[in-house]
């Protein structure tokens, strides 16, 4: 596959109740890099082998959530070539001026079918992964992988309504794939979608709730499932509350932690996942199999994967 179009998910802006608690958990505890503070008291951060500027922003307010979410484009006539493609579809297009967002080129934003912003962009400020490109090893310096040893932002996970049509746009707009889809038994209705653009398993994924715009998780990308068991040794260190310890997902095959900011908001640790490639069919599991959908090594869906979210 030569990948071209949308790129991967890139940016997410996180609503946090306290910043201060939220740098010790995102950059202290989990190791993301603090980049930039900017004026408005929004921080910035990145995943240590990540290439731009950076792909986490935490906004300070009184209740937690996402702001938005954004993909990276390969480049501005992609940007261009979507635009109406989207507003064909039925969604009304803003476009937002290079510069709003620091670092950032002009991005499109528009709100999807699930009630939540989503934007796109194509440049943003290029800053590496400290290891430069001619000749650069295999691995940075000494205290640049840190805490969780997050690699990178993986994926989200977003809540709402109208989930057929946002794997809709997905998949007939943004040249997405369904990789995986969890229907009701019964009905054989969506209860959850996972899109991936990419050869992940997911880039993005959608699960069925009453109320639209909600915020289930933020997944970072560690190398093996031996970092994911290192890093629960470092979430019970620090007293993190955890949603479910260590599992492997039969969704997606990765190895998954959930755990919790402290504002309330799911983060998880994901490794290993299969590779998709676009001829694969979509994988179907109903909630006859739901425990083992979700956690395949006690095969127990949690009751708060439908009832906690931001
Ligand atoms: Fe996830």
């Amino acid at each position: 596959m030569a990948l071209r179009g949308l790129l991967r998910l890139g940016e997410l802006r996180i609503r946090v109740l306290d910043m201060a608690q939220a740098r010790k958990h995102y950059v202290d505890r989990m190791g993301l890099h603090e980049v930039m503070e900017d004026a408005d008291g929004l921080v910035y951060l990145k995943a240590w082998d990540e290439h731009d500027h950076h792909s986490i922003v935490l906004r300070e307010t009184d209740r937690a959530g996402l702001d938005y979410f954004a993909f990276k484009v390969y480049d501005d006539a992609t940007l261009t070539a979507l635009a109406p493609k989207i507003e064909a579809f039925g969604l009304a297009v803003k476009e937002v001026p290079a510069g709003v967002y620091p670092k950032s080129g002009r991005r499109l934003e528009f709100v999807l079918p699930s009630g939540h912003i989503m934007q796109l962009y194509a440049e943003k400020e290029v800053i590496g992964n400290t290891m430069g490109y001619h000749n650069p090893g295999v691995t940075p310096d000494e205290g640049v992988v840190r805490g969780f040893r997050i690699n990178r932002l993986d994926h989200v996970l977003l809540g709402g309504l109208n989930i057929d049509e946002c794997a809709r746009l997905f998949t007939e707009v943004f040249d997405f794939d369904m990789s995986e889809k969890i229907v009701d038994a019964e009905t054989k209705s969506s209860m959850a979608v996972f899109l991936t653009g990419s050869t992940k398993p997911h880039d993005v994924a959608f699960v069925m709730q009453p109320e639209g715009g909600r915020f289930h998780h933020v997944s970072f990308f560690l190398e093996s499932a031996n970092d994911v068991i290192k890093a629960a040794d470092l979430i019970g260190k620090y007293r993190i509350p955890v949603d479910v310890s260590v599992n492997r997902h039969g969704v997606t095959r990765g190895m998954t932690i959930y755990f919790f900011d402290p504002s309330g908001n799911r983060n998880e640790v994901f490794a290993e996942g299969y590779v998709h490639y676009p001829d694969v069919p979509t994988i179907v599991w109903d909630t006859d199999d739901i425990g083992h959908a979700g956690f395949s090594q006690d095969n127990v869906m949690r009751p708060s994967f439908y009832e906690v979210l931001t």
